[in-house]
């Protein structure tokens, strides 16, 4: 079953004098973990983002198990899609309970499927639950952070997960717990991600597929292997040298 289609997208900002997304297209099966690969401003920030409408495509469609995701309202739309970022992340007002359990409480799950599915989610991304559901986001180390931002995106069960650039900001040993423990939850939830990251050696190890763009276009769409044997071009190839 495909999970997500684009084809022939093309996004142009107002202003710009070229295509932060240009004519793109490509799919994704579920259960994948496609990785979105390339250099700053390439455009896969602004491709993922018209994966939930925060911005709209030009021309071109995106579909979502085969429905066109213009047709969708925005509000379920976004709330059927699980995404993590780098900077913005958790509420700070808030507990680390009710940031998880911010959209079963959209979705006007009861109290006691809320609290059961918390201390679900905080098991799960290796957090125990009676240290952590009363901190405060400024209470988390960054790793824990974005651990909790994981949990929070996992909550309501969405078949599809956004993440841009989840462990940017993590030392080098967090983030390859974060990697194996994201791994560890794919194999079982085997929902289909979208992964941005501009560690390559991170997208090897993660991606079923990666997505390497460069000035709006993508460059190759393949396995971490072939890519790695047949680079479709220099720029491709001269990403590919930093993977350890
Ligand atoms: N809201 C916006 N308004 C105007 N231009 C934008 C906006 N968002 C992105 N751009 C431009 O679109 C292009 C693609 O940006 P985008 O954020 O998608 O890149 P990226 O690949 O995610 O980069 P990075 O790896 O640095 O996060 C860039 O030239 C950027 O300046
Ligand atoms: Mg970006």
């Amino acid at each position: 079953m495909t999970a997500i289609t684009y084809t022939d997208v093309t996004k142009r900002f107002k202003g710009a004098n070229m295509n932060a997304v240009d004519h793109v297209s490509f799919s994704v099966e579920a259960g994948e973990m496609v990785m979105l690969v390339g250099t700053s401003g390439s455009g896969k920030t602004t491709l993922m983002k018209m994966m939930n409408r925060l911005y709209t495509a030009d021309s071109g469609t995106v579909s979502l198990f085969g429905e066109d995701i213009a047709k969708k309202d925005p509000v379920a739309l976004r709330l059927s899609i699980g995404y993590v970022i780098q900077q913005i992340g958790l509420f700070p007002h808030m507990t680390v309970y009710d940031n998880i359990a911010t959209v079963p409480k959209l979705l006007k799950w009861n109290k006691e499927k809320i609290a059961a599915r918390v201390e679900e989610l905080l098991k799960l991304v290796n957090l125990d639950p009676k240290e952590f559901y009363r901190r405060y986001p400024a209470q988390l180390s960054g790793g824990q952070q974005q651990r909790i931002g994981l949990a929070r995106a996992l909550a309501a069960d969405p078949a599809v997960m956004l993440l841009d650039e989840p462990f940017g900001a993590i030392d080098a040993i967090n983030r390859r717990n974060l990697q194996d423990e994201l791994l560890r939850i794919h194999q079982k939830d085997q929902k289909t991600y979208l992964f941005v990251t501009h560690d390559i050696t991170e997208a090897v190890k993660l991606g079923s597929r990666l997505l390497i763009m460069h000035e709006g276009k993508v460059q190759q769409y393949d396995t971490p292997e072939e890519i790695l044997k047949h680079p479709a071009n220099e720029f491709v190839a001269s990403l590919m040298e930093g993977v350890t």
